[in-house]
């Protein structure tokens, strides 16, 4: 059957699809195929074959994403919407909210400059204690059993233990915020009812800080000289949660796996520290939590490496095919060692906001140590080869990391009272 949309979308004819089991089983390969194909900027469908452009060079990507003027953020200009169907399995990423994340121009400026002000008033080694405590409590629940998996029990559950302890909440209530936050990110069943009682939560603490001010996140935003509504604070709060989750504790767990899999680095994970940071950057290289971004909407009829893009196309940031580009990236393997000009934060306006990656940094890098000192023997349960990433075209980040170690007690030595100072 032919798509109807064929003809508004001329370039995308014989368009590659970005979905399906071949681009899930080896992105990097499809990238580059896309790219030999078609350059920089690639005619491509997404779910249901709805087209867009996915920007795969490492130039283009750095022009699309220092460009807010003509590539905006605001999703209600896409061209597309009349054909979107409501069970979409994009619609999430790009449903407009009035969130931080659709602002653009002035309230940007405001609600952005707010976001990282407030991030910057957290204390870098307040943090690395904070996540020292998460990191050895998690551990202490399996280091006794001398196996876990290291995704379901320990990285994914780090980023929003640490996150959401920011937010000024009393320690009782953690649990319960810790536990939908994970059901919103998870994209299941339960995901909806979860972000509904996690907005609830947040909402009673916004109007709770607003009352009675204390040091933390919520607090320093309602604070904030940019005099956001209450409203607009429990939005941004929000943001803050599932935008933080999901890629750092990826980005966790894609580090684990380099460290037990690679040997430039396993010789560390038995004992030294010092490449941790090395194999932090390494990652947003070759595997970046955040593979591509459908985020980006022409403002106005524009070419981009010799292709018509129309107003209101949708553009996706194309992250991992960028950090790939040969131009940028020589094609035998290699080690990044610091070079830090990768796009996995992505760039401009509407990239990953100051200090949001230091803050994510800290975290990742605290959880791998405090694994290293804990279980300095630990290794894979499986040959590599057997290691499965999740199907998805957006994130990478693995299925299980199943490791083995020798069993020990609990540490003990970061007790529970701690959590209420
Ligand atoms: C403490 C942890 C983090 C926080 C608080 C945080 C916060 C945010 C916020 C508020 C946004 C803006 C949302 C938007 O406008 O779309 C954002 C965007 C983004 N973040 Fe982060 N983030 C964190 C960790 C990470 C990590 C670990 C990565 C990947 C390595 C990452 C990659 C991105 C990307 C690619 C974007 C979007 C960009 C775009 O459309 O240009 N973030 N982040």
């Amino acid at each position: 059957m032919t798509n109807p949309l064929m003809e508004a979308y001329p370039d995308h004819v014989a368009a590659m699809r970005l979905y399906g089991p071949e681009i899930h089983a080896d992105p990097v390969a499809v990238y580059e195929e896309m790219r030999r194909k078609h350059g920089p900027i690639v005619p491509v469908l997404l779910d249901d074959d709805i087209p867009a452009w996915l920007v795969v060079g490492y130039r283009e990507l750095h022009h699309v994403t220092s460009q807010p003027q003509l590539f905006g953020r605001d999703s209600r200009r896409w061209n597309l919407w009349d054909h979107i169907p409501e069970n979409w399995p994009v619609r999430a990423f790009v449903s407009w909210q009035p969130s931080l994340v659709f602002t653009e121009g002035a309230e940007r400026k405001l609600r952005g400059g707010a976001i990282g002000d407030a991030l910057d008033t957290v204390d870098r080694i307040e943090l690395n204690m904070i996540c020292e405590r998460v990191a050895d409590r998690l551990i202490d629940e399996f280091s006794g059993d001398g196996r876990a998996d290291l995704i379901s029990q320990y990285a994914h559950r780090i980023p929003a233990e640490v996150v959401t302890r920011l937010y000024g909440l009393p320690e009782s209530e953690l649990p319960e915020l810790v536990k939908d936050a994970y059901l919103v990110t998870d994209a299941g069943e339960e995901s909806f009812p979860a972000g509904l009682r996690v907005m609830e939560q947040v909402n009673r603490l916004v109007a709770a800080k607003r009352a009675r001010p204390g040091h933390d996140l919520t607090s320093h935003l309602l604070a904030h000289s940019a005099g956001l509504s209450d409203e607009q604070v429990v939005q941004d709060l929000m943001v803050l949660m599932l935008a933080s989750h999901t890629p750092s504790s990826n980005w966790i767990g894609n580090t684990l796996r380099l460290m037990l899999v690679d040997d430039h680095f396993s010789m560390t994970l038995q004992g030294g520290r010092s490449s941790v940071g090395q194999a932090l950057n390494e990652v947003l290289w070759r595997d970046p939590p955040t593979q591509a971004m459908p985020s980006r909407w022409a403002v106005r009829d524009c070419d981009v490496a010799g292709r018509r893009v129309r107003r209101g196309d949708l553009l996706v940031l194309g992250i991992a095919a960028a950090n790939a580009d040969p131009q940028v990236r020589p094609a035998a393997p290699v080690h990044s060692g610091a070079n830090r000009a990768h796009m996995s934060f992505s760039h401009g306006e509407y990239g990953c906001p100051f200090p949001a990656p230091e803050l994510a940094e800290i975290i990742a890098k605290t959880a791998i140590e405090v694994l290293l000192d804990r279980l300095p023997d630990v290794h894979l349960a499986v040959e590599p080869e057997r290691l499965r990433w999740r199907p998805s075209v957006w994130v990478r980040g693995l299925e299980a990391l199943p490791v083995l170690f020798s069993p020990a007690g609990p540490l003990g030595r970061r007790p529970a009272e701690h959590w209420e100072s």
